[in-house]
């Protein structure tokens, strides 16, 4: 069992779409080392709901056995480049030094080829998964940097370096995500921040019924005889990554179910 321990034993830890999936079981295992949180995402309710769990301890409290030192929700739609901006200004002083971005919120929507997408899935996808994550690194990374302190997690997937179909625009948003982490390791040369992308391959989350819309059938088709990975092993990487010691920087870290492997190329024949 791994026995992680925080470099600050109360980081501020800042996870987008903390309502649900990876961004909940990462707040979890964070609040489970004591650390102090920002959970944003536009579904308060589901982060109300998490912060009585994290700070209340008892049944289902986080892996770990700790509590969070603090939480602090935010109402955020991430696309909202102002709200954002805000959202961060106003943090409580004591939970204004934020020293882990988790970059989670984001998904896919439709699974059609090129030619018969949505345009307008296509635009959500690059305000939410790009320009989100633009937003927020881009908001909290100066503070990080004049600390000469912190760690940008951004959640990409295993999607960036393998193309499927169906994939088309999503894919590429993932790609985006891992370039902008490795430019920014280059940017960052000589300051003590962190850049890490984590690229998880098939995971049983919301993902699948966001992506069909709500479709129950189709989602859990997905996922039909197949032990994929969970939430939590997900969350386990990113506090792995955050946990080492302050000199070691993941770059990449692809993760995949055993369960699923590559096509290799595919050829159409006459
Ligand atoms: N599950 C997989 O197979 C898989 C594999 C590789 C990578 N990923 C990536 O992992 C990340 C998390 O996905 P998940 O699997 O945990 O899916 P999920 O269960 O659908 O959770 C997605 C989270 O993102 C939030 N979100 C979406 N749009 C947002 C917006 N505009 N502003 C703020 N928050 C927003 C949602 O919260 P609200 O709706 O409450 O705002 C929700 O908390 C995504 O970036 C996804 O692309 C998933």
């Amino acid at each position: 069992m791994m026995h992680a321990a925080l470099n600050d034993p109360t980081p501020v830890v800042f996870i987008t779409g903390a309502s649900a999936g990876f961004g909940a079981a990462i707040a979890r295992r964070f609040a489970g080392l004591g650390a102090r949180l920002v959970l944003a995402a536009r579904r308060y309710e589901r982060l109300e709901a998490l912060a009585a769990e994290l700070t209340g301890g008892g049944a289902g409290s986080s892996p770990g056995g700790g509590r969070a030192a603090a939480v602090h929700l935010v109402r955020l739609d991430v696309r909202d480049r102002g709200a954002v901006d805000r959202a961060i200004a106003e943090l409580p002083p004591e939970l204004s030094e934020v020293s882990v971005l988790v970059n989670n919120a984001g998904g896919a929507l439709g699974l059609s080829p090129a030619q018969t997408a949505d345009p307008d899935d296509w635009e959500q996808m690059v305000d939410t998964n790009i320009k989100g994550l633009l937003h927020c690194t881009r908001a909290l990374l100066p503070g990080m940097v004049a600390r000469d302190r912190g760690h940008i997690i951004n959640i990409g997937s295993v999607a960036a370096e393998t193309p499927y179909p169906g994939s088309n625009v999503y894919g590429a948003c993932k790609a985006f995500v891992a370039q902008f982490s490795l430019n920014l390791r280059a940017d960052l040369l000589g300051s003590r921040v962190r850049v890490t992308d984590i690229e998880p391959g098939m995971a049983e989350t919301e993902f699948s019924l966001v992506r069909f819309k709500g479709d129950q059938e189709r989602a859990a088709a997905v996922y039909q005889g197949v032990k994929p990975l969970s939430a939590e092993d997900v969350a386990e990487a990113v506090v792995w990554c955050a946990t080492l010691p302050e000199h070691v920087n993941v770059n990449r870290l692809e993760l995949m179910p055993v369960m699923q492997a590559f096509a290799g190329f595919a050829v159409k024949r006459a």
